[in-house]
Parts: structure tokens; sequence; C-alpha cells
């Protein structure tokens, strides 16, 4: 028997469904978090910033970095049960990432706290865990305002997401090499679908167990390093694997030089930053990391869903699904 809405979900129709409040719903994690609350029989209200329909949900409009919009047009006075919120600078950049990643943040937190909403999911990313970027200290900085808040919530940090770990489809296939920082094995990570983490995200509003705590979550499988990527989409494109290698020293070189020059030229400063954020995530593991040994560790790192990133490459090299890349991707 097929079955749909609350039965589908196990919730007891004749319970007022819980509200959820969403921001950054117009994303790739918060689109696929919309569409997993929806699918638990949530009510779902998305704070956006401009137009855009979400099927299921309802959408307001509302300027995130102004405390009187978030209450007035996004609030609106009304009861929610919780805050999921999956909203991130699309650049990473320090001005963006100190605007969005903690002060907008802790704009939604405060207009939470007053609208009496009891538990807030944050969307946040394992990488905190070794802060060097800017965009990480605004993450951390926005963690442990969250944290002492007395709110209860849900601190999750994930490893790679499919579409950073996506970029070299289409160069392999048109012949090209797959390029790695060194030999391809310095760093390593669980990659995690789009669907499993929403999914991960949507049951910590009933989970006890994800309650006031931070979550690093992985997918499912081993830690996989860059060229066993690479390996995967030559097998399965039939043809014998070739690679680049790019040495680290060369975006040492670009993020230093654009470092200096940018203290001549401002405005070069963003670029700068860029090669930093391409740097790291070419030489650190997206993995737990052990903060006494500094070491990245795959046991360690939990894991959740059933989709991998192999299955990922398939279906984009079979057609059945379009890589929608990030903007912090290297290559
Ligand atoms: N990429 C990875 O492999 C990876 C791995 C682990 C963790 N993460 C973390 O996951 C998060 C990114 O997730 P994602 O890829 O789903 O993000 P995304 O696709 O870039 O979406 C960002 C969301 O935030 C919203 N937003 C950005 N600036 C805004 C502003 N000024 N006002 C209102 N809304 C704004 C965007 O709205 P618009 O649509 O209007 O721009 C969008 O809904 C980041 O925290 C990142 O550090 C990423």
């Amino acid at each position: 028997m097929l079955l749909t809405g609350a039965a589908a979900t196990g919730m007891d129709s004749s319970v007022t469904p819980k509200r959820v409040c969403v921001v950054g719903a117009t994303g790739t994690i918060g689109h696929a978090t919309v569409a997993a609350l929806l699918r638990r029989g949530y009510h779902v209200v998305c704070l956006v910033r401009r137009d855009a329909a979400i099927a299921g949900a309802t959408v307001r409009r509302v300027d995130v970095s102004d405390p009187r919009s978030l209450a007035q047009d996004g609030f609106a006075g009304e009861r929610f049960d919780a805050v999921v919120s999956c909203m991130a600078s699309r650049t990473g950049v320090a001005t963006d990432a100190w605007a969005i990643d903690h002060r907008a943040q802790c704009n939604v937190l405060a207009a939470a706290q007053a609208a009496g909403v009891a538990h807030f999911v944050l969307l946040s990313a394992i990488c905190v865990q070794k802060p060097l970027l800017a965009f990480q200290h605004a993450k951390l900085a926005f963690e442990a305002e969250l944290t002492v808040s007395g709110m209860r919530h849900s601190i999750v940090r994930p490893t790679a997401f499919f579409k950073s770990l996506s970029g070299q489809i289409e160069r392999v296939r048109s012949g090209r090499p797959f390029l790695v920082f060194g030999d391809g094995t310095l760093t390593a990570c669980k990659p995690i679908s789009d669907a499993d983490l929403a999914d991960y995200i949507a049951d910590c509003l009933t989970d006890p167990g994800r309650w006031n705590r931070v979550l690093p979550i992985g997918g499912p499988g081993e830690a996989i390093t860059p060229r066993q990527q690479g390996e995967a989409l030559f097998a399965m494109l039939g043809r014998p694997a070739k690679f680049r290698s790019v040495p680290v020293g060369l975006l040492d070189a670009i993020a230093g030089g654009l470092g200096v020059l940018s203290r001549i030229v401002p405005s070069l400063a963003a670029k700068a930053e860029l090669a930093r954020i391409g740097r790291y995530y070419a030489t650190e593991s997206m993995l737990v990391r052990d903060p006494v040994t500094g070491r990245y560790d795959a046991a360690a790192t939990p894991s959740t869903g059933s989709e991998t990133l192999f299955d990922y490459y398939r279906a984009v090299l079979d057609g059945a699904a379009a890589p929608d890349r990030g903007d912090h991707a290297v290559f």
C-alpha cells in the first residue's frame, strides 16, 4: 500500500503539525532540508531574501540583516517550534562571512528567542575544527553564541558535499587528466549527499541524542581521497587513469602574492581569501580531527545515509543528475 502525507511519516494527522522556520532554504542543503521536513509532515515557513517559489512551503521575504524585518516580516508574531538555519555566505570572503555566518545568524537567533522558539538547528561545517579562514572564525563565533543561548540546539558539521567533489567530471569525460594536489592522497573525506544530510538535519528535531551537541557527520562507506575520486571516474568511463599533479606550493605562491598585493590594491583581498580557501581544502581532510595529535580520523567520523559519491558520479555520467557547483570549488 502506498502511504502519502502524514500517514507516510507515521505522524498522527489529528495533531497540529509542528511549524518550522527555515533560513537558507534556497541553497543546496536548505532546499533538500525543506523537502525532508515536508516529507515528515512539518509546516515549513522559509525566510528568503528574494522572491522564490518553494513547493509545499510558505515563503516570506525578509532582510536577515534587519532585526525588525526578521520579527515583523519573518516570525510575524506566530508560533514556531523550531528554526533550521542552512544560511551561509555564498562567497566565504571575510566581510560576507561575518555579515552572514555570524551577524545575520545572531539576528535569526535573537528573533527566534523573542518568538519563543524551542530548538535551533544550525548547518555548520566540519572544517571549523581547524579554523584558519575568516568564514570558519565567523561560523565558530556563531556556534559559541548558540551554545550559550540557553536554547536547545543541534550544530551539524558535515564533511564534503557531492557538488564540491564533482568539478572534474566534464574535464575527465572530455579526455583531460584529473588534477590532484601532490599525489592526490594529501586529504580524504566521507562525502555526504544533499538528501542524506537533509534527512539527518530534519531528524535533529526529534532525536534527543542530537540535542545540545556538536554533530560531525559524513556519508556512508570509507573515506575517499582525491586520487580515488579520479580513479573511480576513469574506471566508470572505461579509460586508463590519467592524473596531473599540481604542487601545493603554487597555491601558496598565489595566496601569498595576492595577500601582499591586496595591501596596495585592497580589491584583491577577496581574491587572496579565495586562494587561501583553495589552499585549505587542498591540504586539510574533511574528517573528525583529534585536537591533541592534529590527525584526521576516518574511523571517528560518524556516517549516515545510503547515497555514495560514486553512485552520484555514475548518475551524472548517465545524465540522470547534474552537478550544482559550489562557490568554493577549487577545480
Ligand atoms: N560545500 C561543501 O562541501 C560543504 C561541506 C561542509 C559544510 N559546508 C557548509 O554548508 C554551508 C553551505 O551550504 P550550501 O552549499 O547549501 O549553501 P548555498 O547553496 O551556498 O546556499 C546558501 C544559502 O544562504 C542564503 N544566503 C546567503 N547570503 C544571504 C543573505 N545575505 N541574506 C539571506 N540569505 C542569504 C542563500 O540565499 P540566496 O539563494 O538568496 O543566495 C542560500 O539560501 C556552509 O555553511 C558551508 O560552510 C559546505
